[in-house]
């Protein structure tokens, strides 16, 4: 006789009761337990623990295990794996590597990223694997914090919007991918930028500024979610009833699966003194709805106990368990559904098209006082810097495994990746270029003495000198906050010496998060922001140097001038005690250094001169049920096409409440033609001013507020337009 649940016509939610009904206490807890596949005793687990999911297996490995699990589960639950695809499925080499989710930002093109998890979702299924840990909804507002490079940014609309075109890409691929929004939430918030340290962050704050790119993914279908590392507000966010329950499950209705970080459970015992026992843990974590604890096997024997001591009921066990077994029945993974051949998958080269594209699209060109581009007359050029030719640092986390800053081998993602000196390398050969390279010994992150002689005599014979510096590896990443924002290393030191020969210099930071730049920005001809830019980062970077491609990246973050100043990001709250006595000189600004940030959120230039119009509104006020159009022309005066992003902000006085100065609305990249123009518009309905009034009442906006068009968050790019909402 066949089973229910193993009729594939069945309506799944049928599969799921017949299932549940034949599953025994132990069946259905071990299939909340996720473990590593990394011990020596991995493969016991499925027998002990009646294991339901593994994560960081790869390869032949993982078919193993399916396969043992196939002899070894009484009912045959398949088992799901999860892997840390975060920009592409990294781990295995010969897999596409993308910019990091900080690069991908820079592209403001959700329909890239929305391609970046479609060709991830195809690999990581070619390797057998079901479930990513990505999209991270993280905000980047402390780049102390070593997880910088996982973000999409400071900007909730921008991380919004990322992180939906990513979850789509991995989830309606041919093959897809369950996506997982993490860390919820606020993880990025951690006190001092300390990687899980307490994120103390009001209501408000959670609401307008953490939780909307979360409540976008649960609404729109984001398989999983991954809870943080810290506490939040004081109570870790696993056990954080107001996060996993209030908002997730009853106001946003979210059906999902919940998924602890690494041992998030044990760690309220060991790390955070928030629980006195582990059954505490265990209990207090059963409390909030959680599904899977990843990496903390006692949970097993603590949810049995705590159910025969009636303390949990079996009827929670059960939601949790049904959660993840319709996640198994919508993957189809009862079903005898193929995966990809990898051979075929690696064989496609239109992945790597893709992902040249991302990284042409992530280089943000900061400054240019007409250095750039360069012209094709033969030059001598001097590359400097361990950056332009280190292929971990140029990919940056997550690219080879997990804890990523402890690897050391260089040959994964080799045959792939290209640096700038292979590409430079290579055009010289094209054009009669010189090059002279200064590699790890002579000045990089690591790099400790200077050797003024080996520099001054190598700046003798250029004409050109392409500074690259940045960040390493090992220097960014979980467990790998910084506390100086400074270019480790000599970078600094080689950069004062080259600065001096007065040649003509063109700064790249190639490095995974903003660092204090100024002197840099301020003596070198061009600066061009290169973070992780992915395997195909380094021919980009050569293509943009030569003009072969017009940059268009635009940052998503904000760079300090110095540490002291963070955070810095752009929508903060005015409040900064002004000078109200006709003794004090300054304004709301520090007394020994500038507060606006060395650059903006927003900030980014191409090769072409755009040119805005004055900004139209159809109509000067907007009521309910209508919309309004805000119209703009913008000229190209140049003869390269160009990309232009253009960025509409817009400020607003919410009674008894603050409010930030500007917050992003809405944005479009508009491509325009060499030598003509492009009308841009923006629709603009009472939705979109949806706030929070006093009362955290969600509420449309009504009186007065400025829109403000432009180029970045500067308020001097910025043309204000006056709206009343009726
Ligand atoms: C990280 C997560 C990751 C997990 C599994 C944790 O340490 O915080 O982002 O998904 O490990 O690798």
């Amino acid at each position: 006789m066949t089973l229910l649940y193993t009729n594939g016509q069945a309506p799944v939610e049928a599969r799921i009761d017949d299932l549940l009904a034949r599953m025994t206490l132990e069946e259905k807890v071990g299939q909340m337990i996720q473990l590593a596949a990394v011990d020596d005793e991995y493969e016991s687990y499925i027998e002990r623990y009646h294991l339901g999911s593994y994560l960081h297996s790869l390869g032949d490995d993982v078919t193993r295990l399916q396969a043992l699990n196939r002899q070894k589960s009484r009912l045959n639950i398949p088992l799901i794996f999860g892997i840390d695809a975060i920009h592409g499925h990294c781990f295995e080499d010969g897999s596409t590597v993308f910019p990091v989710q900080l690069a991908m930002a820079c592209t403001w093109n959700t329909e890239l990223v929305r391609q970046m998890g479609e060709i991830t979702a195809n690999e990581a299924r070619a390797g057998n694997l079901h479930w990513t840990f990505s999209p991270v909804l993280c905000m980047g507002r402390d780049p102390r914090w070593g997880r910088t490079s996982e973000t999409f940014g400071e900007d909730t609309l921008l991380v919004t919007e990322m992180a939906a075109a990513l979850t789509e890409g991995y989830q309606s691929a041919e093959f897809p991918l369950a996506a997982c929004a993490k860390h919820y939430a606020a993880y990025g918030e951690a006190d001092g930028g300390r990687d899980s340290a307490d994120a103390h962050v009001s209501e408000r704050r959670m609401r307008e500024v953490f939780l909307p790119a979360f409540e976008r993914q649960a609404r729109s279908g984001c398989k999983t979610f991954m809870a943080g590392y810290q506490a939040l507000n004081g109570v870790p966010c696993s056990a954080n009833t107001w996060l996993m329950n209030t908002v997730l499950r009853e106001e946003w209705h979210y059906q999902g699966v919940v998924v602890t970080d690494w041992n998030n459970c044990g760690q309220m015992l060991t790390l955070q003194n928030a629980a006195s026992s582990m059954k505490e843990a265990v209990e207090l974590c059963l409390q909030a709805s959680n599904d899977i604890f990843m990496s903390t096997p006692d949970v097993f024997t603590y949810t049995l106990e705590l159910v025969r001591e009636g303390k949990v009921t079996e009827a929670r066990i059960d939601e949790s368990v049904r959660r993840i077994l319709k996640l198994k029945f919508d993957l189809g993974l009862f079903e005898d559904t193929k995966s990809p051949d990898r051979n075929s998958v690696l064989l496609d080269s239109q992945r790597w098209q893709t992902a040249l594209q991302a990284s042409q699209q992530s280089l943000t060109l900061v400054k240019n006082n007409g250095a750039l581009p360069f012209d094709r007359e033969a030059k001598k050029i001097l590359l400097v810097g361990d950056n332009a030719d280190n292929l971990l640092n140029q990919l940056g986390d997550w690219s080879f495994i997990p804890g990523a800053a402890a690897y050391e081998d260089k040959t994964i993602h080799r045959a792939e990746t290209i640096t700038l000196k292979a590409a430079l390398q290579e055009m010289c050969e094209k054009t009669g270029l010189e090059l002279q390279y200064l590699g790890a010994d002579i000045c990089g992150p690591h790099c400790e003495t200077t050797q003024h002689s080996a520099i001054e005599q190598a700046l003798q014979h250029c004409e050109q000198i392409i500074f690259c510096a940045g960040d390493a590896l090992n220097q960014n990443g979980e467990f790998h906050d910084r506390a100086d924002l400074n270019l480790p290393g000599n970078q600094s030191a080689v950069f004062k010496l080259l600065q001096q020969s007065g040649k003509p210099m063109v700064s790249i930071l190639l490095a995974s998060k903003p660092h204090c730049i100024e002197a840099v920005m301020e003596h070198s001809d061009a600066v061009i922001v290169a973070f992780n830019p992915g395997a195909k980062g380094g021919l980009a970077l050569a293509q943009l140097l030569f003009g072969e491609i017009n940059p268009s990246g635009r940052l998503p973050i904000s760079f300090p001038r110095h540490i002291g100043q963070l955070p810095v990001y752009y929508n903060q709250a005015p409040g900064w005690h002004a000078p109200l006595s006709p003794h004090y000189s300054g304004g709301a600004e520090y007394i020994d250094i500038q507060h606006s940030p060395l650059l903006a959120f927003g900030e980014g230039m191409s090769y072409s001169k755009i040119v805005y119009g004055e900004a139209q509104l159809s109509n000067s006020s907007l009521q309910d049920g209508e919309s309004v159009e805000l119209s703009l022309r913008i000229s190209n005066e140049s003869s390269r096409a160009a990309v232009e992003l253009v960025q509409l902000y817009c400020s607003l006085r919410i009674p008894g409440v603050t409010s930030p100065q500007k917050r992003l609305l809405k944005y479009q990249r508009a491509s325009i033609a060499p030598h003509s123009s492009a009308d841009v518009s923006f629709t603009l309905v009472p939705k979109d001013f949806e706030i929070l009034d006093i009362n955290l009442q969600k509420t449309i906006y009504a009186g007065s507020l400025v829109l403000m068009l432009g180029k970045s968050s500067r308020d001097q790019e910025l043309q204000p337009i006056d709206l009343m909402l009726a």
